[in-house]
C-alpha cells in the first residue's frame, strides 16, 4: 500500500494537483483525520509493506450518518477526488461513496487476490513469498526430522494465496476453501506419499477451509502412525502480511497508483483500476462492489499433477 501511495501522491503532484492523505482509511474519512502531502512525505516508503497512513474498519462509514460526516470533511477541504487503495471491503465502500456524488477510484489491494476487476492484487505476490519462504524452512526441518507439516496460511475465502504458495513450495496436499480436502483424504495422500520414499511432506491449507491445520492435527491425535510422518502444524496468520514487498508488488502499485490518478483527471468516477491481461485496466465499482473472484480451477490439477 505504502508503494501506491507513494505512486498517487507523485503523479498527482505531478499534474499539479494537492495531495491529502486520510489516516485509518474510511475510519478517518469520517472523524477528519487528514494530512497534507508533499513528495518527500512518501520518500523512504517503497520498500515498507502496510500503510504509514494506517487503516481501519468503519461501522460508522456504513451508515449514513457517518458517509454524511465524511462528504462534509471532504467539501471542506475541497476535495473532488478520491483513491481507495483495497480490496473488497474497502471497494465495497468506494461504491458507496462514488454513488454520493464524490469522484472515486479504486486500486485493487489485498493478499487475498479475490476482486473482481485484476488478475493480480497488491500484496498478494509478497504474501506468498512469505508463506513459501515459510514451507522451504518447514521443508527442509521435515526432510531432517522425517515429518509432514500442516502449513496454514491467510487468504479469507479465497484459496489463491495457499495454491500458488502451494505449488512453488512443492506442497504434496494444498487444501482450500473452493477445493477443501478431507482429513481423511490428506492422511491417504500423506501415507503415499511416505510409501513413494518421501522424506517430507508438506500440505498447504488456506485460511477459508473448514477443517483449517489444528482441526486436522487434532483429527490425527488418536492414529499418530496413520501417515508414515511425524505431523506438526504451523499457522502463520498475521505474519503473511506486513514484509517488505516483492519488486513485483512495488511495481504493479505503482503502475496502478498512476493509473488510478490518470483516471480521476479523466474526469472517471467510480471505477478500479486493476492488472488484467499484461495491462492498467479499469472495471465499474459496481461490478464488484460485494462480489469476489473465484479461484482458477486449472490451478487444482496442475497440484495434483505435481504433487507426485
Ligand atoms: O483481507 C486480508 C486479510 O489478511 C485476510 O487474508 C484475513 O482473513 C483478514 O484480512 C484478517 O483480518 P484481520 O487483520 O482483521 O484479522
Amino acid at each position: 500500500m505504502n508503494a501506491a501511495i507513494r505512486a498517487v501522491t507523485r503523479s498527482a503532484l505531478d499534474q499539479g494537483m494537492t495531495v491529502h492523505g486520510v489516516r485509518q482509511g474510511w475510519q478517518g474519512l469520517v472523524d477528519g483525520h487528514f494530512r497534507q502531502l508533499n513528495a518527500r512525505d512518501v520518500g523512504g516508503i517503497i520498500q515498507v509493506g502496510g500503510t504509514f497512513l494506517g487503516s481501519a474498519r468503519s461501522a460508522e462509514f456504513r451508515e449514513e450518518s457517518g458517509r454524511s460526516k465524511a462528504l462534509r470533511n471532504l467539501a471542506q477541504r475541497g476535495i473532488d477526488g478520491v483513491v481507495v487503495i483495497g480490496g473488497n471491503g474497502s471497494q465495497t465502500g468506494s461504491y458507496m461513496l462514488s454513488q454520493l456524488g464524490v469522484h472515486v477510484v479504486g486500486v485493487a489491494s489485498t493478499i487475498d487476490n479475490d476482486l473482481i476487476g485484476s488478475d493480480v492484487t497488491i500484496g498478494c505476490d509478497t504474501a506468498i513469498n512469505v508463506t513459501l519462504e515459510a514451507i522451504d524452512h518447514l521443508r527442509t526441518t521435515g526432510s531432517s526430522h522425517n515429518r509432514a507439516f500442516l502449513v496454514e496460511t491467510m487468504g479469507r475465502d479465497c484459496g489463491y494465496l495457499a495454491m500458488m504458495a502451494g505449488l512453488a513450495g512443492g506442497a504434496e496436499v494444498i487444501s482450500t476453501p473452493e477445493f477443501e480436502v478431507s482429513a481423511i483424504e490428506i492422511a491417504e495422500r500423506l501415507h503415499a506419499a511416505y510409501e513413494r520414499g518421501k522424506t517430507h511432506a508438506i500440505v498447504v491449507i488456506a485460511e477459508g477451509v473448514k477443517e483449517n491445520a489444528a482441526k486436522i492435527l487434532a483429527y490425527f491425535e488418536d492414529d499418530k502412525e496413520r501417515t508414515g510422518f511425524e505431523l506438526r502444524a504451523t499457522t502463520l496468520g498475521h505474519v503473511v502480511r506486513g514484509a517488505p514487498p516483492s519488486a513485483f508488488d512495488r511495481i504493479l502499485a505503482t503502475r496502478l497508483g498512476v493509473a488510478a490518478v490518470k483516471a480521476l483527471s479523466d474526469g472517471e468516477t467510480g471505477v478500479l483500476v486493476g492488472w488484467q491481461r499484461n495491462e492498467v485496466t479499469r472495471t465499474p465499482l459496481a461490478d464488484i462492489a460485494g462480489r469476489t473472484r473465484p479461484m482458477d480451477t486449472e490451478l487444482v490439477e496442475l497440484a495434483r499433477i505435481l504433487a507426485k
